[in-house]
């Protein structure tokens, strides 16, 4: 496996995402807790930062147990500190050097650049650069702005170099990867969804024995692929509790439930809508929906745990952005929402916590669904949020209002379907505005409600786009929720990128 140290750059998380894509595994750990047994790991990379190593509070911790000993490439900042800590010299340069830039020069015979030519283009971000280098190191390739794009240390396997290999505009970033990793370290490329299955299911079999577990289902990709991955190991022995909070989109509960008994799972529907909607009957604030919500779905998931004999772990289908401890450079970012999941278990219920896809990106746990066989429905599934409707109607919720809404949202998505755009949006959804407007209908006045269509492209929802769904695609959808979804008159498209909007409402 590889390590990849962190100094807290943006794109740390790619890094890892282009090794997993040469099929071998990775792990991200912060800068300053290197593993005390590195016996795994067969090399590693340092990322980039937001830092310059010449500030006093740059990272600059102590690489004596890697350095030399395992194969090194360092990256951006990577670089520029294994230059500054053995010897060489960075200093701010005159021009910053961002974007795109293309190696006027490689050095012959250097098994970094195998089957990379000159000329070829690689994406720049930095401001400080490598004016000398180490007296042991030489310099491999250049760019016209860059002297020092790439060196290697000599008679190590240790590399930097100045630009982003990971990026997609670096065009032979992955080659480069592929160089640094199977050819030079000599990793083998053996991280595959198959053996993913293989050595999870073997794992969770061991480690849980004869155990119970119990596992909250959302119908959504993960908790589904964890629950795959579960049954396999333990079988019967997997308790899964689907809850309908009746936020849900429509016949969405029917619908899930079934498909999870087809699987095999042995799961039980808790309708819990009532008591939903009792607790948040006149809340019109959305954090205060989200709490609320919160708050109940742990209840009835506890009630329903308990009520489970023996049971000592809780499954959860955490994934892997959401557990890398990267540095966080501006201090403890603002909370813009409090995402619910089911996370905030308390501690009351004392059960271990069992997370089998906590080392997996998105994508991974959909080619491992595939690798089991699960339905392209269950996978393809757009990411829906926790707290479900009660965040797309704006202001106090009642079920009028969500069977408007779960009407409306219904013809959008069955659309984007028989359009073939659902599989090209990230997510998208309807949103009830809570306004009114006048229209006519026939010859009648009417002053009814305004639904707001959302779509969005993403990669990880962090950031976001709106979708250039095509007019007629909007003026189809418009007219079918007009007619049929009594209470509308109105259809809007939502054309706001986040940031600075959000892709919820609220
Ligand atoms: P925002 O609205 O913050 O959404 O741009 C980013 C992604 O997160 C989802 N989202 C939530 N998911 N609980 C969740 O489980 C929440 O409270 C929540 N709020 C937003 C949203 O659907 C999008 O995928």
């Amino acid at each position: 496996s590889v390590l990849i140290l962190d100094f807290g750059s943006q794109y740390t998380q790619l890094i890892a995402r282009r090794v997993r894509e040469l099929n071998i595994y990775c792990e991200i750990h912060p800068f300053h807790k290197i593993p005390e047994d590195l016996s795994p790991f067969k090399a590693v990379i340092l990322s980039g930062s937001p830092f310059s190593v010449r500030a006093d509070d740059a990272p600059h911790p102590d690489l004596s147990s890697v350095k030399g000993k395992l194969p090194l490439l360092g990256v951006c900042y990577g670089a520029q500190y294994l230059a500054h800590f053995y010897g060489g010299k960075v200093a701010a340069s005159n021009i910053r050097e961002y974007g795109r830039a293309h190696l006027t020069v490689i050095k012959d015979a250097q098994p970094l650049f195998e089957n990379i030519t000159e000329n070829s283009q690689v994406w720049m971000s930095h401001s400080d650069t490598i004016k000398d280098l180490p007296d042991n190191a030489t310099t491999i390739a250049s760019t016209a702005d860059v002297f020092n794009a790439a060196y290697r240390i000599d008679n190590e396997d240790t590399y930097g170099i100045q630009f982003h290999p990971e990026v997609y505009h670096s065009t032979d970033g992955k080659t480069l990867l592929h160089n640094f990793l199977i050819n030079i370290a000599g990793v083998e490329p053996d991280w595959t969804p198959g053996a993913f299955v293989d050595m999870t299911v073997a794992d969770l079999k061991e480690k849980i024995g004869d155990d119970k577990v119990v596992l909250g289902l959302s119908g959504g990709v993960d908790s589904s692929v964890a629950a795959i991955l579960l049954h396999k190991a333990i079988g019967k022995n997997l308790h899964c509790i689907f809850v309908n909070n009746g936020l849900l989109r429509k016949d969405e509960y029917d619908q899930v439930l079934h498909q999870y008994k087809d699987l095999g799972l042995n799961v039980k529907g808790v309708d819990a809508t009532a008591r939903f909607m009792d607790a948040l009957a006149g809340i019109e604030d959305p954090e205060l929906k989200r709490k609320a919500i919160g708050r109940v779905f742990i209840e009835v998931f506890d009630d329903e745990a308990t009520s489970i004999e023996n049971v000592t772990y809780l499954a959860q289908g955490t994934i892997y952005p959401d557990v890398i401890e990267s540095i966080s450079v501006n201090g403890p970012s603002a909370t813009i929402k409090s995402h619910h999941n089911v996370g905030g278990l308390p501690d009351f219920m004392k059960l271990k916590i069992v997370e089998p896809l906590r080392m997996l990106f998105k994508d991974e746990v959909r080619r491992v669904g595939k690798e089991m066989d699960m339905d392209p429905n269950i996978l393809g599934r757009h990411p829906f949020p926790g707290p479900g409707l009660a965040i797309r109607i704006l202001g106090a919720i009642d079920q009028g209002k969500v069977r408007l809404l779960q009407e409306a949202d219904a013809i959008f998505i069955a659309n984007l379907k028989k359009w073939e755009l659902y599989d090209k949006v990230w997510q998208a959804g309807a949103i009830l505005l809570p306004v009114n407007s006048v229209g006519v209908m026939g010859d009648e006045r009417t002053y009814e409600k305004c639904v707001a269509l959302r779509a969005v492209e993403s990669t990880d929802g962090m950031t976001a786009d709106w979708v250039d769904l095509p007019y007629k695609f909007l003026q189809d959808t418009s007219n079918e929720i007009i007619n049929k979804v009594k209470g509308v008159n109105r259809v809007v498209y939502d054309i706001s990128s986040k940031p600075p909007a959000t892709i919820e409402w609220e």
